[in-house]
């Protein structure tokens, strides 16, 4: 008796902790970002990369491609850490977020009500996907 409530028990706590992670992990298909932020990440764009960088850069399909699978996290951090190239980190991390909902806009990837923020417990849960 004791053996089946205790089996029971965890077999209820691995469905219940399945389910969560089904709820929390995303990809950037399921509206991770909002349209506001993506005109504000195009004006970074503008300012901070736009002298090394086209647009063309980041909507070739090399450029999801080498991300696919990804968490967010990993090309926001890169960026972060590396950009603009001359002065890697002079931005605010809301900005590059911003620019990162941008290049999801760009590439027709469609926007939510929610922006993407910063938090790297968040960015890590948004999977990169080319395809829905
Ligand atoms: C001074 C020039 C310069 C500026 C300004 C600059 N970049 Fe770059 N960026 C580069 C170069 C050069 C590379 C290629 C680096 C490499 O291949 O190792 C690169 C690579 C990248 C990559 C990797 C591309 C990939 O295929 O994964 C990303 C993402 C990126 N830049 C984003 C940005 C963003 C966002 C900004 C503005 C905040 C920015 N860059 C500003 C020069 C620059």
């Amino acid at each position: 008796m004791k053996l089946r409530t205790g089996l029971l028990v965890v077999s209820t706590l691995l469905c219940v902790g399945v389910a969560v992670i089904a709820q929390s992990e995303r990809s950037v298909w399921d509206g991770v970002y909002s349209e506001a932020q993506a005109v504000r990440g195009q004006n970074t764009f503008s300012a901070s990369c736009a002298r090394c960088h086209t647009v063309e850069d980041f909507t070739a399909p090399s450029f999801l491609m080498g991300w696919e699978g990804s968490p967010v996290l990993d090309l926001f951090q890169l960026v972060q850490k590396s950009m603009p190239m001359d002065n890697p980190g002079s931005l605010r991390p809301e900005d590059y977020a911003d620019v990162i909902a941008y290049f999801l806009r760009i590439n027709a990837i469609p926007a939510g009500k929610d922006e993407l923020d910063t938090d790297t417990e968040h960015l890590k849960l948004i999977r990169i996907q080319q395809k829905k």
